[in-house]
């Protein structure tokens, strides 16, 4: 092993001028525009596979993007791991507020910033390279090992869902490994067992047949942007409580081991404030910050479109207003039973004067780990070895839907060892990811295939 790490530290330049032409592939997989670049995103991805010396790589068409997989299946009667990663990534928008160009890998002060740096380019690649080290250096690997990375995790992976539930036994494993969540702090090694769940709605309010001047009408008819305003306001009271009905019946309860972890975590209120450059934090009444990013569902507006929006003044009753509504979810939660009873509450709130459409836009299961578990246990240990430190428990704020799909579907257990930072920006202007958390993550990686192959 002492070989692959300093085969690792020996090769770290070339890795990061490598992984300089996977960012300069603009892989947006919401836009159409960028099609081609998704499919040579994809090629990119299944060379590295090969090169790291993955056999039977293949680009695997979907009603989508692509899908890239690759396997190395020479260890019978070890264990086989599943590393899974996605190769899309987020729209660049606003582009002026970017520092450096976001599809050119810029390094300064020890981060390397571009659009998918961390999410999730950054963190897949990793995985492929400590594993193109660990062969290179013993023309072998300590267990079986399949890639599958995806091009379209973040428009939902409905097509790897569609995938999942027709080759079981291509992929099957013993586990899943996935680097798309976060460190609990910079140089934490840290495994998460738990991501939240998503519900994403939007409504549209209706008011007069088009547009009215805001003097001639203004106070005889319902304004829609004031009645959405309403509406958004009353979904939550003045302990931060979701006012939907049943909407927190399904909630379960932390566990008393989990509730001890939590405590020893040590979060601190104060500098996480200080970080988003707000006075103070907020949130529902009763509960610690970790455990509203973690253990409780949350009702958030995205955007609320309406109106004249221009420079300078325009005097307008719009004629219409909508908003986008996400809801993270906790275990037990289901999304489908959450959007019935939210388009219901909603439905019930507006007045005669306005039309009210409601739309499920997507969403996602909630996911939560069992932490005794050998797979996961041995990712921890392999952290701690990468980070030199021991590694800690978490669950997430954010939502990977496609997990619960792999632990349904493939019957394995999903080990999370993120690698990111909250603070990396991801989904926004200047998304960067640590150099350190680069190298030792591929480290980490290494170790992992050494770990679980024992146990
Ligand atoms: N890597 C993120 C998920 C994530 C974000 C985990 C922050 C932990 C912390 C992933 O790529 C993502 O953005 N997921 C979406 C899913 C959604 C589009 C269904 C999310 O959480 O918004
Ligand atoms: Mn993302």
């Amino acid at each position: 092993m002492e070989k692959v790490i300093q085969h690792i530290d020996d090769n770290f330049n070339n890795y990061l001028e490598e992984f300089k032409e996977y960012i300069s592939i603009p892989s947006i997989s919401t836009f159409e525009e960028n099609k081609k670049d998704m499919i040579s995103c994809a090629k990119y991805v299944a060379d590295k596979l090969k090169s790291a010396g993955m056999e039977n790589t293949k680009i695997i068409k979907t009603d989508g993007h692509p899908l890239v997989y690759g396997e190395w299946l020479g260890a019978p009667g070890k264990p086989t791991v599943l590393i899974y990663g996605h190769y899309d990534v987020q729209p660049v928008d606003p582009i002026e507020e970017w520092k450096t160009p976001p599809f050119e890998a810029t390094i300064k002060n020890g981060q390397i910033y571009a659009r998918g740096a961390n999410d999730n380019k950054g963190q897949n690649f990793v995985h492929i390279k400590s594993v193109e080290a660990y062969h290179k250096i013993n023309g072998t690997l300590p267990c079986n090992i399949k890639f599958l990375i995806e091009g379209e995790e973040e428009i939902g992976s409905s097509n790897l869902g569609k995938f999942l539930k027709q080759n079981q036994k291509l992929l099957k494993c013993d586990a899943v490994m996935i680097s798309d969540t976060s460190l609990f702090a910079a140089g934490v090694p840290t495994i998460s067992y738990g991501l939240r769940g998503l519900c994403y709605m939007e409504i549209e309010i209706i008011g007069p047949k088009q547009d009215l001047h805001s003097g001639s009408f203004g106070g005889a008819v319902a304004n829609p942007i004031n009645e959405l305003a309403k509406l958004i306001a009353k979904l939550q009271d003045k302990n931060g409580k979701i006012t939907i009905p049943n909407f927190y019946k399904d909630v379960q309860k932390m566990t008393k081991k989990e509730k001890i972890n939590m405590n020893n975590l040590k979060f601190s209120d104060a500098k996480f404030a200080k970080e988003l450059s707000v006075k103070e934090l907020q949130g529902e009444k009763g509960f610690s910050t970790l455990e509203r990013l973690w253990i409780r569902p949350t009702l958030d507006c995205n955007g609320i479109i309406g109106g004249f929006t221009g420079k300078g003044a325009k005097t307008v009753l719009p004629a219409r207003a909508s908003a986008k509504i996400s809801m993270r979810l906790v275990p037990n939660q289901d999304p489908k039973t959450i959007a019935k009873e939210f388009a219901k509450y909603v439905k019930s709130l507006v007045p005669k004067s306005v039309k009210i459409n409601v739309t499920e836009l997507h969403g996602g299961l909630p996911f939560i780990a069992p932490l005794e578990d050998k797979a996961i246990e041995a990712a921890a240990i392999a952290a701690s070895k990468a980070f030199k430190k021991k590694a800690v428990f978490t669950r997430e704020g954010g939502s990977i839907p496609i997990v619960v799909e792999f632990n349904k579907q493939l019957n394995a257990p999903v080990i999370l060892m993120g690698l990111g930072l909250d603070t990396d920006n991801i989904h926004s202007p200047n998304e960067h990811f640590s150099v350190n958390s680069f190298k030792a993550g591929i480290k980490a990686s290494a170790y992992f295939l050494e770990e679980f192959s024992n146990a």
